[in-house]
């Protein structure tokens, strides 16, 4: 269910210093994400360094907290791109990447959406897999946690079927790279819902995926780029 726009800013509940927190983070995050999604600046090793620093080791121990401000609306975005993919797809999704797992957010939540498959959670720093295995104890799907950088993924060409990225570098060439024909990549970002469009716009430019789709979300978007499907072992989107 998309939360109509006119909730986005003003919060319902919550303290004034978490409503400003969270209005603070639209504003920070619809500027800064333009400028990872033009390949040539995100891979900017000044750029890495900076995202690595900020979103791993600066924050990385109150990650949680930072989730936890959003008051159950942080995965709001990924769960539209979830139910997307599974409805283009169905259950043949078996091999879902997390690039950049933090705290295993995301997998904790795409394992409730595709529990059969098999989860390779990747992160560079090696702590935030730590964070990531323990929060994700309790679930019986396989996850393997593997320290990489998400520019350089120890993987196949054409081995994956669902690639999710939150908040943190998309590295579009490496992605398509890894995704099968009719592989997919949701792309979300929580907090710069205001730059949807533009992020879609931006997507479409590289020309790596046949089908880009994507929309604002509460605070923030999901975009869905599934490449060509040759073999039609997946589906298409609607
Ligand atoms: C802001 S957190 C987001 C975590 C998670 N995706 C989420 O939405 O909750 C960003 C994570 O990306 C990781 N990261 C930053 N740059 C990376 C890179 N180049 N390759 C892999 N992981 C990276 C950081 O260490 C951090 O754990």
């Amino acid at each position: 269910m998309t939360v109509p726009y006119s909730h986005n800013i003003v919060l319902q509940m919550g303290n004034p210093i978490i409503r400003l927190g969270l209005f603070l983070s639209q504003i920070l995050f619809s500027i800064i994400t333009p400028f990872l999604l033009m390949p040539k600046i995100a891979k900017l090793s000044i750029t890495r360094f900076f995202i690595s620093f900020c979103f791993g080791r600066a924050y990385g121990n109150r990650y949680q907290s930072i989730i936890d401000s959003f008051q159950g609306r942080y995965g709001l975005a990924m769960a539209e791109g979830l139910a997307k993919a599974k409805e283009i797809a169905g259950d043949k999704i078996s091999v879902v990447v997390d690039c950049g797992t933090g705290t295993g957010f995301v997998t904790k939540q795409a394992a409730k959406q595709f529990p059969h498959a098999t989860f390779i959670a990747f992160d560079i720093l090696y702590g935030m897999l730590t964070q990531a295995r323990n929060n994700c104890k309790d679930i019986a799907a396989d996850i393997f946690y593997v320290q990489a950088d998400a520019f350089a993924l120890p993987l196949a060409n054409d081995s994956v079927d669902l690639l999710l990225v939150q908040n943190t570098m998309p590295c579009f060439a490496e992605f398509a790279r890894v995704c099968r024909s009719g592989g997919m990549v949701i792309y979300v970002d929580t907090s710069a819902g205001w730059i949807a469009h533009l992020a879609k716009r931006l997507v479409e430019k590289y020309q790596l995926f046949e089908t880009v789709m994507g929309e604002r979300v509460d605070l923030g978007f999901y975009v869905l780029a599934q490449k060509t499907c040759n073999d039609k072992e997946l589906g298409k989107p609607q």
